[in-house]
């Protein structure tokens, strides 16, 4: 009987990672490269795939994603105050959902953002759908056939790509108007560069922009808030580090942003410990040789991120606590293994939204620190879990409380 389970338990995690791996494939490599065909057949070769870099650091990101922070503290507030008291129960996990959702939404689509929030709206919703035939047995030709949800799903698709035409189509006649001074959002980049990219290209790079980028930042901000809750030293010694470099009120700006070494170490640590992508694929264009391997061309190789985090040959005994004083001298000496820490991947093909992702990130986390210290609720459950991304499964309900004044000032 024992063996019995075992054998289906492991039937389950080898199908597990095998749709798994295809998902990811989809999203991370297929995706793309359909781009880069596109592009190639256009003669367009050189740098794969990277559209985004450099074009992301010409935005004006922080004043951007410190509005959609400001916006949900306001809510907050509001909750806040009308319950009368200087604490408060905060699910997390969710509040950093739409907060990031509006930060991509902002940096995607700026000047036309009611039009886009109403667009990734509609990705959402096909989100759920995916999600949910994510938990079920994957049987092969099945999301062809006209079942309620795909029908569903079809109509979705076909409305977010109308939805698009004619956003872009708007943003073409007000750019005419602007003689070419159009607005420096993702978008109007992506349309500065439309002789190369077509509208479909356009539709494909936001949506695979909003789905790479939404669980990913997200949970990113819930297990590093979870993670401070848990350790009350660091977050202490985090929030000495912000006040001292922002003070108590003031939005921190970009300059302030590099100055906190104690909050990078603290994102890194999570990162190590809670990558939120926990594996990535490559396959070999030729036949290779991988640390004494023969790796025929075709083959297509899963890099465990989540598990090389983990490993203490690598890391040493302490692996498996939350210790952001390894990073105190940077990556390079916190792991034994020169690229042993890769929450982002790693090569020509790595995250295009680290930046963005770092960005709010710490922005979010300072300005918390700056007004609240956190505590877990009681009722938080630690169950960290993977469904595409790793997330917490019963979600993440954090207590914070107003800083008064004068604790405000012991840190200035
Ligand atoms: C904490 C946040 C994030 C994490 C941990 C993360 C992680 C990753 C990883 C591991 C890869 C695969 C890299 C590889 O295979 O070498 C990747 C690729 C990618 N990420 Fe992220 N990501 C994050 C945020 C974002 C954001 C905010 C965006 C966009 C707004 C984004 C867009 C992408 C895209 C488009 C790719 C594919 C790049 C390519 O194939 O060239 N990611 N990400
Ligand atoms: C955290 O990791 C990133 C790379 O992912 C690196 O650029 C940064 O310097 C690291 N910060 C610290 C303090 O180790």
């Amino acid at each position: 009987m024992e063996e019995n389970w075992r054998w289906l338990e492991l039937a389950a995690v080898s199908l597990t990672v095998l749709v798994l791996a295809l998902k990811l494939g989809m999203l991370l490599w297929w995706r793309p490269r359909k781009i880069e065909e596109n592009f190639a057949r256009q003669g367009i070769r050189g740098p794969p795939y990277r559209f985004f870099i450099g074009n992301v650091k010409e935005l004006l990101l922080v004043p951007v994603v410190a509005q959609s922070i400001t916006e949900m503290l306001d809510k907050w507030s509001v909750t806040m105050t009308s319950s009368g008291t200087d604490a408060i129960k905060i699910e997390v996990s969710e509040w950093f959902q739409s907060l990031t959702e509006d930060v991509i939404t902002r940096t995607a689509f700026g000047s036309s953002y009611e039009d886009g929030k109403a667009i990734f709206g509609l990705q959402a919703q096909q989100m759920v759908i995916a999600a949910e035939a994510f938990q079920k047995v994957f049987i092969p030709g099945y999301r062809f056939l006209p079942t309620k949800r795909n029908i569903r799903c079809w109509k979705l698709d076909r409305e977010i790509r109308m939805s698009f035409r004619k956003l872009i189509q708007r943003r073409r006649m007000a750019d005419r108007m602007q003689q070419g001074n159009g607005a420096k959002d993702l978008l109007g980049l992506m349309m500065e560069a439309s002789n190369q990219l077509g509208v479909n290209d356009i539709i494909e790079e936001c949506k695979s922009f909003f789905f790479a980028g939404k669980q990913t930042t997200s949970n990113l901000l819930t297990w590093t808030t979870v993670l401070l809750a848990m350790h009350p030293q660091w977050q202490v010694q985090a929030r000495e580090e912000v006040l001292r470099v922002c003070g108590s009120r003031d939005l921190p700006n970009k300059d302030d942003l590099v100055k906190l070494k104690m909050l990078s170490m603290i994102i890194n640590e999570s990162l190590r410990l809670y990558p939120t992508t926990i594996a990535t694929i490559r396959r070999a264009k030729v036949d290779a040789e991988l640390g004494g391997y023969m790796i025929p061309r075709g083959t297509e190789i899963l890099i465990p991120i989540l598990a090389l985090h983990h490993d203490q040959a690598i890391w040493g005994n302490d692996v498996n606590e939350f210790n952001p004083a390894r990073f105190s001298e940077g990556v390079a000496r916190a792991a034994k293994h020169p690229v042993g820490f890769i929450p982002f991947g790693l090569g020509v093909r790595t995250c295009i939204g680290q930046n963005l992702a770092i960005l709010q990130t710490k922005l979010t986390l300072s300005i918390l620190l700056q007004r609240f210290s956190f505590r877990l609720a009681p009722t938080y459950q630690h169950a960290p879990t993977v469904l595409m991304f790793l997330y917490s499964q019963y979600g993440a309900p954090i207590i914070f409380q107003h800083l008064s004044t004068r604790e405000m000032n012991e840190g200035s």
